[in-house]
């Protein structure tokens, strides 16, 4: 019979229910028959614990703990002897590991007395969840129990200690270790010699279905990662967006019915035709080109500007987006929404020194009979 004493998964972590159930399947494979649920489990919070006793391929037993089973009943020997094996979780336990489980834990020893009693048995089995003098305190006051293993103490026993007559095994230690006791039947019956194997990397055959498994769950595990990361992330955009809401390229269309002088007098400026000079030396697609012969490409802080000829012909030529900036919430609402006076930065992003040596605003501006009042 193999039975495992719990603390299976660690105790902070945001994938434990992740683990916890993976960890469960190993388990079954590796052909455990029962789990004595540990401080550890009850980090999970109670609503996923029943969710993945729900569908566990062991039995996942606590006296103490409602909505796991209480018991199991092994019959052994040819169904000649009864083995009852249980759990018990001291819940003075929990807070000395900082571990807040939001289930209900009932008293331990009135439920293992119970169990003891109704149930009927030639062998019991405890695990017992408890620390320094109350592990005694809980074996001492239900006297019958055969052999209890402690699920805490951190050490390994090569012979069963005893708590006076009651032997008392203890292999805590990261999982490395496997007691092994014998059991005598019979008139004389006895727990006998305990073995202790340690599972290392060269006594242990690497088992593929396990190996399968391990790999499926780095996997789960990396992409829950993923996907918290990618949510903080959103999270984080959702909240800038909402603090500052990006504006909105319209194109000239939105502007003419407000702006109509302003529209014609742009209409007459080289500005109005710059896509026709690009698409006259075949270059309309190149990206090169493109970013100073339209409005908005590449506004980090707007949406809506130019993407392609094909998706946003609207946005072509250097329309008055270009100068100003991104206009919907001024087209919305003029008098609140003040557009960005344009002035020589704006001209400067396009007339560089590469493309327009010694550009002189007074000069140019003028040329594009647009306004008197130039800063
Ligand atoms: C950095 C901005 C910018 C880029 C990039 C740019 N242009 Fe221009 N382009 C201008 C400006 C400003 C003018 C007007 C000033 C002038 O005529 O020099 C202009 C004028 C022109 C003209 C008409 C004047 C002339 O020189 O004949 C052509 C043709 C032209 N560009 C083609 C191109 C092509 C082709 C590319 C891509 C290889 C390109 N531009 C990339 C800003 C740019
Ligand atoms: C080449 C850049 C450029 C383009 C294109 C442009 N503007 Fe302007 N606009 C300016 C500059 C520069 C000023 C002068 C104010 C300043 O100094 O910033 C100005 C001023 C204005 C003013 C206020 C001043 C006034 O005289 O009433 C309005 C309104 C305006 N523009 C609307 C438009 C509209 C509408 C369009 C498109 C049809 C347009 N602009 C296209 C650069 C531009
Ligand atoms: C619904 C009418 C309306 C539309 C549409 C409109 N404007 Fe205006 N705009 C106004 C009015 C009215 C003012 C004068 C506001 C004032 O003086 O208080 C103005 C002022 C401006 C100014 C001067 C600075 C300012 O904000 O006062 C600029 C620049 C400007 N508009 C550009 C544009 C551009 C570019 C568009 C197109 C994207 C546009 N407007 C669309 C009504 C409009
Ligand atoms: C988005 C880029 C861009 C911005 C911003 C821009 N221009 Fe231009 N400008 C061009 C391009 C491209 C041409 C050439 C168009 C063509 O001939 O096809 C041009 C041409 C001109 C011309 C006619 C050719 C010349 O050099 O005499 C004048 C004048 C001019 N721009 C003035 C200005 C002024 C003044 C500003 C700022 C208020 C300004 N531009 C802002 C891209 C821009």
């Amino acid at each position: 019979m193999i039975i495992n004493n719990g603390n299976n998964i660690s105790f902070k972590t945001h994938i434990n229910h992740i683990t916890a159930k993976y960890v469960l399947q190993c388990m079954a494979l590796s052909g455990v028959e029962v789990i004595g649920v540990g401080p550890q489990e009850l980090t999970l919070s109670r609503e996923s614990l029943m969710k993945l006793i729900e569908h566990s391929p062991i039995n996942v037993v606590s006296a103490n703990i409602p909505g796991l089973l209480p018991y199991v009943r092994f019959s052994k020997d040819r169904g000649a002897l009864k083995v009852l094996v249980t759990s018990v979780m001291d819940p003075e336990v929990l807070p000395q590991y900082d571990v807040k489980y939001d289930g209900e834990i009932s008293e331990p020893i009135s439920a293992l007395k119970r169990i003891q009693k109704e149930i009927d048995h030639d062998l019991f089995i405890v695990i017992v969840h408890a620390m320094g003098e109350r592990i005694s305190t809980i074996i001492n006051s239900c006297p019958g129990i055969d052999l209890v293993i402690d699920g805490l103490t951190q050490k390994v026993n090569d012979n069963l200690d005893r708590e006076g007559v009651v032997p008392l095994l203890c292999n805590n230690r990261r999982g490395q270790y496997i007691a092994y006791v014998d059991y005598r039947t019979g008139a004389a019956k006895a727990i006998e010699k305990t073995v202790v194997l340690r599972a290392g990397k060269k006594s242990v055959k690497e088992d593929p279905e396990i190996k399968n498994l391990v790999h499926a769950y780095n996997l789960k595990r990396n992409e829950h990662s993923r996907k918290i990361r990618e949510k903080n992330q959103q999270e984080k955009l959702h909240a800038m967006l909402q603090k500052n809401p990006p504006n909105l390229y319209l194109g000239d269309q939105a502007c003419l019915g407000c702006h109509l002088d302003m529209a014609e007098n742009w209409r007459e400026t080289r500005h109005a035709r710059a896509l026709a000079t690009l698409e006259k030396k075949g270059r309309e697609n190149d990206v090169e080109c493109l970013r100073c012969h339209v409005t908005g490409m590449h506004d980090k802080h707007a949406v809506g500007g130019f993407a392609s000829i094909q998706e946003t012909p609207w946005m072509t030529n250097v329309q008055c987006e270009s100068c100003h900036g991104p206009g919907a919430n001024h087209a919305q609402n003029p008098s609140q929404k003040k557009m960005k006076m344009a002035g020589v930065k704006s001209c400067l992003t396009c007339h560089t020194e590469v493309v327009d040596p010694g550009f002189d605003f007074k000069t140019k501006f003028l040329l594009l009979n647009h306004s008197q009042k130039v800063e």
